[in-house]
């Protein structure tokens, strides 16, 4: 429940968002733009990333602190960023919090379905993603008649990370991927992973104009914006003047994290504090 004496109105707490990461900066990044009064509380759970490659079980139990975590914060709602917690997790947490969540993939999916004129639509991701069937299991629930390909591209998380977004490296690594989807002739290619809306114009140059590419991060801020006006959760009060509406959290490296996240969001984050997450 929702502190009165911290907000005056439910409306005015914070959004959780989370991620294994840095990654999930690209969903904050698009819940600052298309909701500029939102408050906002970012926890990367960079101790223990990658989500990617590690077991249900595991994903799900960290996702569940997660949540604990944010709602210490009196957060409204949490967006669960991460492309992987939301295959693996979203169903439980769904079924153990109070409040509204809302995870990447059923926003990517159902953008996907909408666009797609030949049926043909690839999605790459991590492993966990990909192995999950979760994006192939929405698109199919709307629309029945779609072919849906899974590739997991490891290597592009940490490319991203190093900086390398335009370079040869990653230009040919993401051509080696990707040349398989080509010749299956998708129209529509998800970025099902947080990390690769970053690389969308390296990726989107290899697909060619043909295939239109959908940002699981820009579609899940639309839904979110959505989901807060029917449940009234939408923030009309701007946060005062240096009352600081961005608050960051990580589980290690908060220096790093910081310079990452400055580096792709252009309000200043101030700061980033280390917690403890197995605490929660
Ligand atoms: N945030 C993860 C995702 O979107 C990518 C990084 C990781 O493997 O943890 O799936």
């Amino acid at each position: 429940m929702i502190d009165r004496n911290v907000y005056e109105e439910v409306s005015q707490a914070p959004i959780g968002v989370f991620d294994s990461g840095v990654g999930g900066l690209t969903v904050a990044r698009e819940i600052m733009r298309q909701m500029p009064k939102e408050r906002i509380i970012y926890f990367g759970d960079t101790a223990r990333v990658p989500y990617g490659t590690k077991s249900k079980e595991t994903v799900t139990r960290f996702s569940k602190q997660i949540a604990r975590f944010l709602q210490s914060h009196q957060v409204k709602t949490i967006v669960v960023a991460c492309n992987t917690a939301s295959a693996y997790a979203i169903e439980d947490l769904e079924a153990e919090l109070d409040i509204p969540v809302i995870g990447v993939v059923k926003p990517g999916a159902r953008m996907a379905a909408d666009v797609t004129r030949n049926g043909k639509i690839g999605v790459i991701a991590t492993e966990g993603t990909i192995g999950s069937g979760l994006y192939s299991k929405y698109i199919k629930s709307l629309r029945e008649d779609a072919t849906i390909y899974g590739k997991a591209c490891p290597l592009f998380v940490p490319l991203v990370e190093e900086g390398l977004w335009e370079d040869p490296v990653t230009v040919e690594i993401a051509r080696r991927y990707l040349t398989e989807l080509i010749d299956l002739d998708i129209d529509t290619l998800i970025l099902g992973c947080t990390h690769y809306p970053l690389i969308r114009s390296t990726i989107g140059s290899i697909m060619g104009e043909g295939v239109t590419l959908v940002n699981p991060a820009y579609e899940t801020a639309v839904a979110l914006k959505k989901l807060l006006a029917e449940k009234n959760l939408l923030n009309e009060v701007t946060p005062p003047l240096g009352s600081n509406p961005y608050q960051f959290y990580v589980s290690d490296g908060a220096e790093k994290f910081k310079q990452f996240a400055n580096s792709i969001i252009k309000y200043g984050i101030l700061s980033a504090k280390t917690i403890n997450i197995e605490e929660y």
